[in-house]
């Protein structure tokens, strides 16, 4: 195995996405543009990078066509969910609805989408376009969901669970899986990467879902406590809600026109509360799980490069 450099890697999937979201159309190439050089960590085309090192064929031509494809389905899934959040700020920059307009901001996403779309049609293998079709799904499933459940506090942990598989586990487990899928590894070395990228993205919404409470809004690039503000009941807050009838009485009391006091307050304690280290150790369980499994992994000088990635996840500010 050739010794991978992380952020060579990097910059070989940056140079194919700018090639990507060329377009006659100035706008849709603006837009694009702005999005893709506001930043993001890149870690759904390393982890299919990565991945794509279990079998034979080691990051071969559709490994780098899945690692640039998932970037611009996740950057399509952004486009659109910050259209749902009402989010003005996106990767500390504005998002394209405030920058431009919200029917930019729609076309745009299908625009990003339909470029991943097209640069897929080369790999000849249909297991991928099955796999991949059938995520993409399953995630609009799951911001469906959220969107269906907002303000709603009699849910349980597994609704919450389930939501975040969908909406954000999914694409990374995607990113293990196929990057698995495109260098011939066998079924149960496809299964194992795709269980690693499961327990891998859970823990990585449930980072993300703390540090909408304990982030500055200056490190996140949104106001803190965003989700709570969308009726978005995170892990903290059901934790909280399970075990403080009064905290669940005043989530039960808010909506998105009650008063931004109320909110305030509720936010102010959820930081004071413990439950944000319980969420911690739920999050931490399921990088346990991603850890013993890749023990497992058949390419001993991998599990080094995964832990890195893991690590940068795990200690994140955005
Ligand atoms: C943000 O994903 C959306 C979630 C699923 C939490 P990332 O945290 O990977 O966003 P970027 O790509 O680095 O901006
Ligand atoms: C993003 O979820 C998930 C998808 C885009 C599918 P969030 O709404 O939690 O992510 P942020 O906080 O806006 O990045
Ligand atoms: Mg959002
Ligand atoms: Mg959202």
């Amino acid at each position: 195995m050739s010794k991978i450099n992380l952020n060579q890697e990097i910059k070989t999937i940056e140079k194919r996405l700018q090639q990507q979201i060329k377009s006659d159309d100035a706008t849709l190439q603006a837009a694009s543009h702005h999005l893709l050089k506001s930043g993001g960590k890149r870690i759904r085309p390393l982890f299919v990078i990565l991945s794509s090192y279990v079998g034979e064929d080691q990051a071969n031509e559709a490994a780098y066509r899945v690692a640039t494809a998932l970037e611009l389905i996740h950057m399509a899934t952004l486009v659109h969910d910050d259209v749902i959040d009402y989010s003005d700020k996106r990767r500390g920059k504005l998002t394209i609805e405030k920058k431009w307009d919200k029917p930019t901001a729609i076309l745009t996403g299908n625009f990003l989408l339909a470029r991943a779309l097209e640069y897929l049609s080369e790999i000849e293998n249909p297991e991928i376009h099955t796999t991949l079709s059938a995520a993409i799904t399953e995630v609009c499933r799951g911001e469906l969901f959220q969107f269906q459940d907002q303000f709603r506090v009699n849910q349980s942990m597994t609704n919450y669970l389930r939501r975040i598989n969908r909406k954000t586990a999914l694409l990374i487990q995607l990113s293990t899986e196929v990057g698995a899928m495109t260098s011939g590894a066998d079924a149960s070395t496809i299964r194992t990467m795709r269980q690693i990228g499961h327990y891998i993205g859970m823990s990585f919404q449930i980072i993300d879902d703390i540090l909408d409470f304990t982030g500055t809004a200056e490190k996140l690039g949104k106001p803190v406590g965003s989700d709570l503000r969308n009726g978005h009941l995170t892990l903290p807050v059901l934790l909280e809600a399970r075990r403080n009838a009064d905290f669940k009485q005043k989530i039960a009391s808010l909506h998105s026109n009650a008063p931004d006091a109320l909110f305030t307050e509720c936010i102010e304690q959820i930081r004071q509360s413990d439950v944000i280290i319980q969420s911690k150790e739920i999050s931490a369980k399921y990088l346990d799980k991603a850890h013993q499994l890749l023990d497992q992994l058949p390419n001993e000088n991998l599990k080094p490069l995964f832990e890195k990635l893991i690590n940068k996840l795990q200690h994140r500010m955005r």
